[in-house]
C-alpha cells in the first residue's frame, strides 16, 4: 500500500474483532509515531498502551460510555508532553508545539495501523481529568486522544470531504 492509498483508505473504525493485536504490529505502529516530525525534534509526546479490560472499561466510561473503546484489544492514549517542549520553546512549546507533535505522531500511527490491516479511531471526546486519574497521567502531560486499536469488524463508507476550492486560497485569504 502506498502512502496515498493509506491516506484515502483509512477510516475511523468503531467495531472490532476479538482477535488480539500482535506485538510486532503494535511496535511498528508506535515506531511510525516516533518517525513523525516534531518541533526541534523534541518528540514531545507519550503514549500509554492499555490492554487490561478493567482499565479499558474505565476509559470507555470516561469517554461518555462509548463501549466500542473497551471492546478493542488495545487502547492507546496519546499525550502531549508540555514539560519537554516548554524547556526550549516556553509558552509556544507548552501550548502549541507539543499538541502538534502528538497530533503528527497520532496520524502516523493511524495510517500505520491501517496499512497493517488494523483499525482505529481518533477519540477526542472524553473527560481529561478522569482519564489522567485512571491511568496515572502526571500534570505535565495532557491526554489528547484515545485510539482503540484492533482488527476492524466493519467497513465504513468513506464520509465525504469538501472540495479543494472550499478551503484552498491563492496568495491571500479570501
Ligand atoms: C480531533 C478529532 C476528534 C475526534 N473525536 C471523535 C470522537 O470523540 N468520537 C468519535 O467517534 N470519532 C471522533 N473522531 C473521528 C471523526 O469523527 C472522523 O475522523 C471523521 O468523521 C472522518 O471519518 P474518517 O476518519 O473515517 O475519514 C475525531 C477525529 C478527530 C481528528
Amino acid at each position: 500500500m502506498d502512502v496515498f492509498g493509506a491516506i484515502k483508505g483509512r477510516r475511523s473504525i468503531r467495531k472490532f474483532k476479538k482477535d488480539p493485536v500482535e506485538n510486532e504490529k503494535l511496535n511498528k505502529i508506535i515506531e511510525a509515531g516516533i518517525w513523525a516530525p516534531s518541533a526541534g525534534n523534541l518528540q514531545s509526546w507519550e503514549v500509554v498502551v492499555v490492554k487490561e479490560p478493567e482499565l479499558k472499561e474505565k476509559l470507555a466510561a470516561a469517554a461518555y460510555l462509548r463501549e466500542f473503546i473497551s471492546q478493542a484489544p488495545i487502547v492507546l492514549v496519546i499525550c502531549a508532553n508540555k514539560r519537554v517542549c516548554s524547556s526550549i520553546y516556553d509558552k509556544r512549546g507548552s501550548e502549541l508545539y507539543c499538541i502538534q507533535d502528538a497530533a503528527c505522531a497520532g496520524e502516523n500511527m493511524l495510517l500505520a495501523a491501517h496499512a497493517l490491516g488494523l483499525g482505529s479511531c481518533w477519540i477526542g471526546a472524553f473527560d481529561e481529568e478522569l482519564v489522567c486519574e485512571i491511568i496515572n497521567i502526571p500534570d505535565l502531560l495532557r491526554p489528547l486522544a484515545l485510539f482503540p486499536l484492533g482488527y476492524p469488524d466493519e467497513k465504513p463508507y468513506p464520509p465525504p470531504r469538501d472540495d479543494m476550492g472550499e478551503f484552498v486560497h491563492q496568495e491571500k485569504f479570501h
